[in-house]
């Protein structure tokens, strides 16, 4: 185990500017996802590396290489709040440049997510996760919202790293036809998204901003009874990919056919 002092000295030194994995999922798929990881703790090395045996073999000798054994003590002074596997880590938040190179680039063979002014730290991290699952090309947050923001980074369950994720202005917004979403536009059954769609959601509160409205080629709507006022965002987002990527075999991932690991 290593000295305590150490530890922390090392993880202060770094964690300003670096991103907060929490647990070993999060720290599980940001390795997978290319992450450069310098520093991991964990209060039960040698369960954490049973778990990643059993779990996630593929990161298994990264792991080995790169966790240090804390005491709980040590743990709870790095993190804000515990997580129940007692694993943490810092990652290096990825190049932004590259990652606005990546959001500009045409053709695309996935769309953009705009979250356009949210507020929900939670839903913020769900639509990254959902976004990493559906192999979109990105998620973009508009307003004051840190997409990296260490609960949101929780809520994205570490897959910040499987796709692309950053903050812009709506004038800045990638190119491709905006389909934004809201109650009141065209039933979204009878249209064809295409892969360089961006697909624009309206904030918790207010829904979308009237610039966002403006930059939209096409507003369009889910389907819901009526009312029935809205539907959560991140769960809009999730029929939305869902209904893109029914549509295009080619762009959307194939459904696994294996078991979930969490
Ligand atoms: C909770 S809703 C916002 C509700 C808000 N009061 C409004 O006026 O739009 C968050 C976002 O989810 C999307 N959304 C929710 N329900 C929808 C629906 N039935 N059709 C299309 N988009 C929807 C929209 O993008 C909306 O801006």
């Amino acid at each position: 185990m290593t000295a305590f002092p150490d530890i922390t000295r090392a993880w202060r030194s770094l964690a300003d500017g670096a991103v907060l994995l929490d647990g070993f999922h999060a720290l599980k798929h940001a390795l997978r996802f290319g992450a450069a990881v310098p520093l991991a703790v964990a209060t039960d090395r040698a369960a954490t590396l049973a778990l990643a045996e059993e779990l996630a073999p593929d990161v298994g000798a990264v792991l080995d290489g790169l966790l240090t054994e804390v005491d709980e003590a040590a743990y709870r002074q790095l993190v804000p709040r515990p997580h129940p596997t007692g694993v943490a880590a810092l990652a290096e938040r990825p190049d932004r440049e590259a990652a606005l190179r990546t959001l500009d680039a045409l053709p695309r063979t996935a769309p953009v997510v705009v979250l356009d002014q949210p507020r929900n730290l939670g839903n913020a991290g769900a639509v990254v996760r959902l976004a990493a699952g559906f192999g979109a090309t990105g998620v973009v947050t508009t307003g004051p919202l840190d997409p990296w923001h260490p609960n949101v980074v929780r809520g994205g369950a570490g897959l910040h790293f499987a796709t692309v994720v950053e903050r812009l202005d709506v004038p800045d917004l990638p190119p491709g036809p905006v389909f934004a979403l809201d109650a009141e536009g065209e039933d979204i059954r009878g249209v064809r998204l295409p892969d360089d769609a961006v697909l624009a959601f309206g904030s918790e509160r207010s829904g979308l901003t009237p610039e966002l409205r403006d930059r939209a080629d096409r507003l369009l709507s889910l389907p819901m009874r009526p009312q029935v006022s809205s539907y959560n965002l991140a769960t809009s987002v999730a029929m939305t990919l869902y209904h893109w990527s029914s549509q295009s075999p080619a762009g959307a991932p194939a459904a696994t056919g294996t078991p979930a690991e969490d």
